[in-house]
């Protein structure tokens, strides 16, 4: 299977609305992945469906932040999904990314930086002293530590964590032109984000609300 360019964000509850984005992401000229997060996860029929998924690139958003023996054995527990990607907060510590990595066997752990809905009042907000940027590096600098397989950041720090993390950079925080930016802070269009060197991108609203084949379509202009 080609490696996803896009993994488009299942964000819904709903059954239908989850086989219809897989439906009209099919036969699409770019290569999709489906990240599927908290809130399909923790629905009824979510986890039972993701595992039952076949021949699809599954990217299982847990965004563990946890005491290591907490995040690995999560880990176990949701190994019969058969996930590629599954995530974890880089703040959740060195030795938890560490015990992640060793129980994570063919999936591939994605260290989360700083959320993309974050800028650096809410950082200042927290408690945290560092800006974004140094921030994110920082976090980078423990992912390549714990040697986890891939990054997400917003696309406005891919070219910093390039130059130390040499795997995935993935990147959230997209938007099509003209699209409503909601509660993301760190944005950037598919374009700009490639063009800063993500190795893949997570679009979620900007797909998945309205048309999708059209907003393919849309994605696929932008991209040229
Ligand atoms: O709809 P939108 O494109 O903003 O969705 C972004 C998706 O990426 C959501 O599913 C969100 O949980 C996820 N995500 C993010 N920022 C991160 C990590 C993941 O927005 N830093």
């Amino acid at each position: 299977m080609k490696k996803p360019k896009i993994f488009i964000a299942c964000d819904t509850t709903n059954l239908n609305k989850i086989k219809r984005i897989i439906r009209e992401t099919q036969n699409s000229k770019l290569p999709f992945g489906y990240k599927f997060g908290l809130e399909f996860l923790n629905s009824k029929s979510g986890r039972k469906f993701v595992a039952n998924l076949k021949n699809k690139i599954t990217f299982g958003d847990y965004k563990l932040a946890d005491i290591p023996n907490t995040c690995a054995s999560a880990i176990k527990a949701i190994k019969d999904l058969k996930l590629n990607y599954i995530t974890i907060h880089i703040s959740s510590g060195l030795k938890a990314l560490k015990a992640a990595k060793k129980v994570s066997g063919l999936t591939k752990i994605i260290g989360v930086t700083i959320l993309t809905s974050l800028d650096n009042k809410s950082l200042k907000e927290i408690g945290f002293d560092k800006d974004v940027k140094k921030l994110v590096l920082h976090q980078t600098k423990l992912a390549v530590k714990a040697k986890l397989d891939a990054i997400v950041c917003s696309p406005q720090e891919v070219k910093i964590v390039k130059k130390i993390f040499k795997k995935e950079i993935i990147t959230p925080g997209i938007r099509l032109l003209g699209d409503l930016i909601g509660d993301q802070k760190r944005i950037m269009t598919p374009k700009e984000a490639f063009q800063n060197g993500a190795t893949s991108l997570v679009i979620g609203r900007s797909l998945t609300k309205g048309n999708i084949k059209k907003n393919i379509q849309k994605l696929i202009r932008e991209l040229k």
